[in-house]
This record gives C-alpha cells, sequence and structure tokens, in this order.
C-alpha cells in the first residue's frame, strides 16, 4: 500500500485544524497517532480510516487528542508566575477585576497555579478571572476533574500543596478557592472563535504551544494574541519561545527565566526596573483596598514575587559571564546566544550551564539535531541538570522518540522524589 500520500493528507489536515507543523514534530508522532487510533477504531487501511476522520468530527477530535502533547506541571518555570504577579501590582489602575488568560491550558495545572500565585500574593478571591482555553477536550476534561498525581507536582517545592490541595482517592485536588476563579473552554490558539467577546487580558499565558507551529503560524497565533491583551497588557511564553515576540513588536521585560514581554513598545511603557533602582510607588489609592498585605511566610509570590531583574553583581567573572548569556536568552536575544555560550566556553571551560543555553538557542532556531547535541553535552557534565532534562525530553517527544522521552521522564521523577517531594 501507498501510505505516503494519504500521510501527507493527515499531515495538512492536522497542519489546519491544531497547526502542528510536521517539520517541527517530526512525521513519526503522526504515524504513532494514526497507529495508536486506527487500533482503537479498529481499522487497518489507512484510505478507510481517512474517510472515516474525514466524516466524523468526534474522531478527527479523537486524533488531535492523540497528536498532542499534554506535559505540564504545577508552577512549571516559576519565574514566571513571579512577574506576572509583579506586573499586575505594579500597572494596576482600576477596581475592576483583573482578565487572565491561559492558552494552552493542557489538564488544569498552568491555570491553577496562576491563581494560586494570585491568591499568594492577596489578591482577594474574586478579583480576577482566568479563561483556561486548549484544544483538547480529554485534557479539559481532567482538568475539570482536577485530580492530580505526583507527576504534576515537581521540583523542590511543592509546599503550595498543603495550603491549597486536599488528599483525595487518586491524587491531590485544589480547594474550591482556586477552582472557582478558572473557567475552562474549548478552543484553537489560531480560530477568532477563541476570543470571547470584546474582552481584553491583563495578562496572557501561552506557553509551550508555539514550539510545534512553522513560522507562519507562530506569527498568526502571536497576532492573535496582540489582539486578545490589553494595551498593557504582559504576554509569557515558553523557554524554547522567547525569540519569537520581539519579532511581532513585543518588548522583553528583562525578568530572568520569566520569559515575559509587553505589548506596548518600550517608549510608551518601560520595562521592569531593577527593585534598587526604582523610586518607592505609593500604590494607587483605589487599588490599596483590594491589594490587602502580603501574608507572611511561606507563601512564594508574596514573598519572593519580584527576584532582582538584573542577577545581583558577582565578583565571579564565570558566574557574571553566564548571567549575561541568560538575560541575553530571557530577553529573546537568542541570536546572541550562541556566539557569547562559545566565548564562555572558550574562556572558561565546558559548563553544563552554557550547553543547556546553546541548545536552547538552537531548539528555538529548529536546529533540532544541534539542540539534541547541546542538550546532551549538559547532561554529560551535569546528569541532574533540570532544565536540560526537561527541553530535551520535550524535544524527543515532539521528533517522536517517545521511549527516549520516556527514559528522560523517569530520569527526572527519580531526582524530584530524591529531591524531597
Ligand atoms: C505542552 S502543553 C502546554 C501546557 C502549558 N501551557 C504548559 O506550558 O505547561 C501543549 C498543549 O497545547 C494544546 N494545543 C495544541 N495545539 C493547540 C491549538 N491550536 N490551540 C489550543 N491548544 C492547542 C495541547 O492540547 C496541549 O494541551
Amino acid at each position: 500500500m501507498d501510505e505516503a500520500a494519504p500521510i501527507r493528507d493527515f499531515e495538512k489536515l492536522l497542519r489546519e485544524t491544531i497547526g502542528l507543523s510536521m517539520e517541527t514534530v517530526g512525521a513519526s508522532v503522526i504515524r504513532h497517532a494514526l497507529k495508536r487510533r486506527m487500533t482503537a477504531c479498529a481499522i487497518s487501511d489507512l484510505h478507510a480510516y481517512w474517510a472515516f476522520v474525514t466524516g466524523s468530527p468526534a474522531e478527527r477530535q479523537e486524533l488531535v487528542d492523540a497528536v498532542i502533547v499534554p506535559e505540564t506541571w504545577f508552577f512549571r518555570d516559576r519565574e514566571a508566575f513571579g512577574a506576572m504577579v509583579r506586573h499586575l501590582r505594579e500597572n494596576r489602575t482600576s477596581e475592576r477585576p483583573l482578565k487572565l488568560l491561559s492558552l494552552p491550558c493542557s489538564t488544569g495545572e498552568e491555570p491553577y497555579s496562576i491563581a494560586m500565585a494570585l491568591l499568594d500574593a492577596g489578591f482577594p478571591d474574586g478579583s480576577f478571572q482566568i479563561d483556561a482555553i486548549d484544544i483538547s477536550t480529554r485534557n479539559l476534561v481532567h482538568a475539570e476533574r482536577a485530580i492530580y498525581g505526583k507527576n504534576s507536582f515537581r521540583g523542590a517545592d511543592i509546599a503550595f500543596r498543603d495550603r491549597y490541595f486536599a488528599a483525595c482517592e487518586g491524587g491531590f485536588r485544589p480547594h474550591d478557592i482556586v477552582r472557582r476563579s478558572v473557567r475552562f473552554r474549548l478552543g484553537n490558539a489560531l480560530s477568532a472563535a477563541t476570543q470571547p467577546g470584546q474582552e481584553t487580558y491583563d495578562v496572557a499565558f501561552c506557553r509551550n504551544l508555539l514550539i510545534y507551529f512553522d513560522r507562519e503560524t507562530q506569527g498568526a497565533a502571536l497576532t492573535r494574541l496582540r489582539q486578545m491583551l490589553a494595551d498593557d497588557g504582559l504576554l509569557l511564553v515558553g523557554p524554547a519561545e522567547s525569540g519569537l515576540p520581539p519579532l511581532l513588536g513585543f518588548t522583553s521585560v528583562r525578568f530572568p527565566r520569566a520569559f515575559a514581554f509587553l505589548k506596548a513598545q518600550a517608549a510608551r511603557l518601560k520595562p521592569l526596573e531593577p527593585p534598587a533602582a526604582r523610586k518607592p510607588r505609593p500604590a494607587p489609592a483605589k487599588a490599596a483596598p483590594s491589594l490587602p498585605a502580603l501574608k507572611p511566610a511561606p507563601r512564594p509570590f508574596a514573598q519572593k514575587a519580584a527576584p532582582a531583574p538584573s542577577p545581583a553583581p558577582s565578583p565571579d567573572r564565570e558566574a557574571a559571564s553566564l548571567a549575561a548569556i541568560e538575560r541575553a536568552a530571557d530577553a529573546g536575544r537568542l541570536a546572541e546566544v550562541p556566539a557569547a555560550a562559545e566565548r564562555h566556553i572558550a574562556e572558561f571551560g565546558p559548563s553544563p550551564d552554557a550547553f543547556y543555553w546553546l541548545g536552547l538557542a538552537h531548539d528555538a532556531a529548529d536546529a533540532i539535531e544541534d539542540a539534541i547535541r547541546n542538550y546532551r553535552k549538559a547532561l554529560y557534565l551535569a546528569p541532574e541538570h533540570q532544565r536540560a532534562l526537561a527541553q530535551l525530553r520535550l524535544l524527543q517527544q515532539r521528533q517522536g522518540d517517545h521511549s527516549g522521552a520516556k527514559a528522560l521522564a523517569e530520569r527526572l521523577d527519580r531526582l524530584t522524589k530524591r529531591s524531597g517531594t
């Protein structure tokens, strides 16, 4: 049987419906998904399955669910939530409820993390509303059910689980106060219908979606996000996506590892400044009552919401050089990263962090082989380099290397357990 023609039809269908780029994710991802769905439908012929899919919206949705990567966890890239809190504190000028967007929200960990970070920071229940949108019905069912196992709680700091979750059969469930601020909805990042009414968002999280798109679709998705954001709105993207918003006129907020961008041009709205350099600014008189004093530790976004945007000055030249590379990556100036990382390695010798940043820059530029090689070098030098493990795992999954991705997931899992979580 000649499979090439129908597979190209499936690729086209998936590109048109969810923006999936075959060049980015690799054809094996689609083949694997097709195999799963054909087995589930007891159809052995690709042409027959094509006829079935094109006649059945329900099966099209099943195929989408089989092909997407739902990978997510609570407080993923934690610094993004600190940047969000700080942005809202500094820019909130009215009493109206804040509007936030999590697109894609996958199984709900991201929007619930947004709610927890805002509650921790003293934003009262009812003062914000989070729209959480995803294209996968299966993920949304999971999100509404809101029962989470250990894979959703990663990293050393999961104290938030004691504050905001109750143990239940099958895992942990967020309290009502967290769940009621999140509104889940089926939607497509590429569709005009995704924008509910005329409302605009103060903050939009669009993380770990654009990496699956080709350049044209990335541009279309970012243009849509621009339309959905308020003029002084903040956009958060994933680490491998930070080179994209500047291409659409977004301005980097220099906030380490937050991958945060303002819609407004730098001239109209200044990026966040280091706390030391900023004059104390009285809270807007009207906003103050709705933002009560921060509660004491251990609420991370109450206490540590605003790490200094520039790393503290260090006498250590090696650390300063790495920090400069990281700042360039955070600001979306990924084109500068390879040369800076190579200079760093030439001067200070092989460094896992330098290889990690090199991997990330190549990843963002779709230089997959180079990205993999550099992530591997980072892991050779530092087998517990969690960010390199996480990025390599995502990349392998996108490439259809599921057994490689699974092995990395197990490594990450073991690390998480060992660090006491
Ligand atoms: C890797 S998860 C990212 C979740 C979360 N933002 C994070 O960073 O942890 C990717 C999600 O994108 C969703 N997705 C893929 N294409 C989409 C599209 N065109 N519109 C909306 N969601 C999409 C998938 O269903 C999946 O849940």
